[in-house]
């Protein structure tokens, strides 16, 4: 019987990721973290404070000035995060905090940075939690690894309807061009690039029902659990 159980969940942009890694973690009893937002706090505030996020030197220098202290609070086991005590969990979801985190994650000096503070809330929880190179570099001995992906067809199916419902206009080839771009961005940029670990299980959610991807996650991590 295992005591602690890490989950590492990576995969592709619209796999679904946190909105099942999150169900999963509910029904279990386990802390959800999403990485994600660890990125998208640094972009939106090195944004605030006039720093070119496309200049990795003045945005490695920022951080090591520590002018930057970023925290995630677990309320009612929800996570928020929190740069230098403001509450930044609303602001970083808007199309423009994607785009500064996307850049700043490319950035060695802030995955370093980073680093440490992903692996410290694994250290004494059950989490489950979800990024891109969570398996592979954050939590290499975690015990169970999931490369969650969906077809690229149906992942921009999936953001398309997302547009569509908030009310902004999309277009499916674009978003379609824009999924694969990013796909191939993620998986060839030169620092922890998304792969799927060696000893990672493939969850290919294509055709699946929310329900049915978080059941099979949950059915995976009881079978560690029991064992
Ligand atoms: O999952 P998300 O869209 O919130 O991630 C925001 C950006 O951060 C995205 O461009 C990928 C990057 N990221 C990363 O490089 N490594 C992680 N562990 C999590 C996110």
């Amino acid at each position: 019987m295992c005591n602690i159980i890490r989950t590492a969940i990576d995969g592709p942009v619209g796999a679904g990721k946190s909105t099942i890694a999150r169900e999963c973690a509910r029904r279990l009893g386990f802390i959800y973290i999403d990485t994600g937002a660890l990125y998208r706090a640094i972009g939106v505030f090195c944004n605030e404070n006039s720093i070119d996020v496309h200049d990795d030197k003045a945005t490695a220098e920022f951080i090591a000035s520590g002018a930057i202290n970023i925290e995630l609070r677990f309320i009612n086991k929800e996570q928020r995060v929190f740069v230098n005590n403001s509450d930044y969990t609303e602001k970083i979801r808007t199309p423009d905090a994607s785009m500064l985190a996307s850049r700043v994650s490319a950035n060695p000096e802030v995955r370093a940075f980073l680093l440490e503070l992903q692996r410290s809330f694994a250290r004494d929880n059950s989490v489950i939690m979800d990024g891109r190179d969570i398996g592979t570099v954050v939590l290499p001995d975690a015990e169970i690894k999931i490369f969650l992906t969906a077809d690229p067809e149906e992942r921009a199916k999936r953001r398309y309807d997302e547009l569509i419902e908030k009310g902004v206009s999309a277009d499916y080839e674009t978003v379609l061009a824009d999924l694969n771009k990013r796909d191939y961005d993620d998986s060839h940029r030169a620092n922890a690039p998304l792969k799927q670990a060696d000893d990672a299980i493939l969850v290919n959610t294509t055709g699946n029902t929310f329900e049915q991807s978080v059941e099979r996650i949950v059915k995976i991590i009881n079978e560690k659990l029991n064992k």
